[in-house]
């Protein structure tokens, strides 16, 4: 028989080809919703998903007696299961900054000393940096309630199903000190030999292979059927804590220790030093014996091993004062250079892409390259000075390329032996691919030199900026629409459907049509068109920092954003000191350079933005769809939330910077002079004229005491 069963009309299975159907639909099934799920690319459209799930019911149906267990109509809720529950962490999962060389570390050390004024830096502990994927695991009365991914570091997944299968993962803690609430944080990961015999089980299937130990442990965590993840080998090591109602131990490596008697597993090479030497040698060790470990590892991690110091360095936006990760140095190869590609930026700037013959660095298959800009691939680096020795790169070069952890990678050297003898220097366009305007390098006002990144002067009207600021507009870091990613961008934009980010919102309604024409389109089906309106209406209320950040305007990125929203507070207030400064009102331009954060760079590029009229246009028509939530204040139960404070004179319990930092992380915002806006100034002995001009605005003083008295840290 040649005809395939699926193509067997339903009356006419026989008991026996519909128990084959049946089962053969589940296992493709099921492998589609994990390639789906997964984040993979899908292998097909929706639609014939949907019709692969239409038959399996077409068949059940027909044969009721043959249901089988693991059938996909079976699985509860299979609509709910979508995706996993979301879960905001309550502190948020930080990341690290790196250090990339011995120097590094050592500016690390001495920046806190000086960051504390201390004399001499602290103990640090000095532990591998695990490569996996860090989970947060709730505990509270000794029992694990709920284990979330890391997510973006604020909103994670809820995966507890799945981290109860985890052996290394203790449903109850043992031993002594348990804190009433405590969330236990770590590293997944999946051994290097359990991650080959995976492989060597897959390839002898014929099936596709996993790429490195740490995207198949995130592929197993992240299953939506734990009946898989239970049967990947999957570990824990426990290194951090998130929130705790207690904190039992002094030191880092004592509560380290304690996790241990928890029941978690904590790595063996973690070791404390107060030295620099000690501490750098112990990183060369470990990456000596890289190799040998069981797991794959990037770098080292360094922490201040007291928690008092601690919580007083506290964090920057994203990762703590108080830790860096020393990387190792990064993995290089030699490839082809296949070809010099130029893309379009959102704002217009012309980057070179180069295409690579694929070639695997450090685990991973690198394809492409960044070439910054003309004068890079020329051999001149920013500063006007030779990088790669001065020489150029031509397509046909043999190149050697870097990869620095998830740094996009970079060419590093060219073999000019090895250059073809017809090949010619690259030519950069100095008119923009896509729309055909002028490319140029502007005159940097600051500098007066030329800027190094050439730029489409086509603005709106360049179809490739339009997509590129759509793309950049449904992003993760703004609106976030989930099922519009950049192919669904491209293709909406060339099918004339969605043009700026306003019509994103009236997609429904102008529908009658365009739902048709979705359902049409090669990948669409019914119910991924329904999703799709769900997520867009979703993200109708819409933090006010997302929204601005969303716009796309140049040199504001997410965290100007934020200060911005902070700032202004809501979005009419924001939308009317925009139009004033677009008309070039004067007090407007000041209050926005005033906002810490701000400076003229940001203002001028907000400006341009908001006195164009084609973009108001479409902010104001955005305005009509969403609705921006006013931002939130820090701390908003601190004393000092959202008051100006000044801290002037010599302080004698903190630094400088710490005392701004604690200031911030209580929602104050901190300036440096004194003025009709400052709410509160605290000033040490010496205090001169900024406590004068206090004292004549009638402005709160008080001293180093009275601070700590008024945030309750007394
Ligand atoms: S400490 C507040 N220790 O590295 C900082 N992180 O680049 C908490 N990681 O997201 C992290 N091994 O997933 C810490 N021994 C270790 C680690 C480690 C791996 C990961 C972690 C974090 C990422 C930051």
């Amino acid at each position: 028989m040649t005809t395939e069963p699926s193509q067997i009309p339903v009356e006419d299975l026989t008991e026996e080809s519909a128990a084959l159907e049946l089962e053969r639909l589940a296992k493709e099934i099921l492998r589609h919703d994990a390639l789906y799920h997964g984040g993979d690319a899908p292998e097909i459209s929706d639609a014939a998903y949907d019709a692969l799930r239409r038959r399996n019911l077409a068949v059940e149906q027909a044969f009721p007696d043959l249901v089988r267990e693991d059938s996909p109509s079976r699985r509860v809720g299979f609509v709910a299961l979508d995706k996993f529950e979301k879960i905001t962490h309550s502190i948020p999962m930080l990341s690290l900054a790196n250090a990339f060389s011995d120097e590094d570390v050592a500016d690390f050390r001495d920046s806190v000393a000086r960051f504390l004024k201390l004399e001499v830096p602290p103990v640090l502990t000095a532990e591998p940096k695990i490569d996996g994927l860090s989970l947060s695991l709730r505990y509270e009365d000794g029992r694990l309630v709920s284990a979330a991914t890391r997510g973006d570091g604020v909103v994670g997944e809820n995966v507890t199903t799945n981290a109860r299968t985890i052996s290394d993962i203790p449903s109850v803690l043992a031993g002594e000190d348990i804190p009433q609430v405590v969330e236990v944080r770590g590293e997944v990961y999946m051994t290097k030999q359990a991650f080959q015999a995976m492989n060597a089980k897959l390839e002898a299937e014929g099936k596709p292979l996993y790429v490195n130990p740490r995207n198949t442990a995130a592929g197993s965590l992240r299953q939506l059927d734990s009946a898989i993840t239970a049967q990947r080998p999957l570990r824990f090591f426990a290194y951090a804590w998130g929130e705790i109602s207690a904190v039992p131990r002094a030191t880092q490596m004592e509560m380290v220790a304690l996790l241990g008697e928890w029941g978690f597993k904590t790595n063996p090479l973690m070791q404390r030093f107060g030295e620099l030497e000690p501490l750098l040698e112990h990183y060369h060790a470990i990456e000596e014996s890289r190799a040998d470990l069981a797991y794959d590892i990037d770098g080292v991690v360094y922490k201040v091993d007291d928690l008092a110091l601690q919580a007083r360095l506290g964090m920057r936006s994203n990762s703590p004062r108080w830790a860096i990760a020393h990387k190792f140095p990064a993995e290089k190869a030699w490839t082809l250079l296949k070809e010099i590609e130029i893309q379009i930026g959102r704002t217009g700037a012309l980057t070179p892409v180069a295409r690579l013959e694929p070639v695997t660095v450090g685990g991973v298959v690198v394809t492409n390259a960044t070439l910054h800009n003309e004068d890079y691939i020329k051999g001149i680096g920013n500063d006007g000075q030779p990088i790669r020795d001065g020489k150029d790169l031509c397509a046909g070069d043999t190149v050697m390329i870097q990869r620095a952890g998830d740094v996009i990678p970079q060419i590093l050297d060219t073999d000019l032996e090895k250059r073809p003898k017809d090949s010619k220097p690259f030519e950069f366009p100095t008119v923009c691919p896509a729309c055909g305007s002028h490319a140029v390098r502007e005159i940097n006002a600051q500098t007066g030199r030329k800027d190094s990144v050439r730029r489409c002067t086509g603005g709106l009207i360049c179809p490739a900026q339009a997509v590129e600021r759509l793309k950049h507009f449904v992003g993760r870091n703004a609106f976030d629409i989930e099922g519009l990613g950049d192919k669904q961008v491209e293709a909406f934009y060339t099918e004339g459907m969605i043009m700026n980010a306003a019509d994103i919102f009236t997609l429904k309604d102008r529908d009658a049509r365009s739902l048709k024409k979705l359902k049409d389109k090669e990948g669409w089906g019914e119910t991924s068109a329904k999703n799709l309106f769900e997520s867009i209406d979703a993200r109708r209320d819409i933090a006010l920092y997302r929204f601005i950040f969303g716009l796309g305007i140049r040199h504001v990125g997410e965290q100007t954003a934020k200060d911005l929203a902070r700032a202004y507070g809501d979005i009419d207030a924001f939308s009317a000191a925009m139009k004033k400064l677009a008309a070039g009102d004067e007090e407007a331009q000041e209050e926005l350079i005033a906002i810490d954060g701000i400076g003229s760079t940001v203002a001028f590029a907000l400006k341009e933005f908001f006195a164009e009229p084609r973009n108001v246009d479409v902010y104001d028509a955005l305005l009509d769809q969403v609705r921006p939530q006013p931002a939130e204040q820090a701390a908003s139960d601190s004393p000092v939330a959202g008051k100006t404070v000044v801290f002037t004179g010599s302080l004698e319990k903190m630094t400088r910077d710490e005392a701004k930092a604690m200031a911030e992380r209580l929602g104050a915002k901190v300036s440096g002079s004194v003025s009709s806006k400052t709410d509160l100034v605290v000033a040490g002995p010496g205090a001169g004229s900024k406590l004068k001009k206090a004292a004549e605005l009638g402005v709160e003083t008080i001293d180093e005491d009275g601070w700590f008295e008024l945030v309750g840290q007394a």
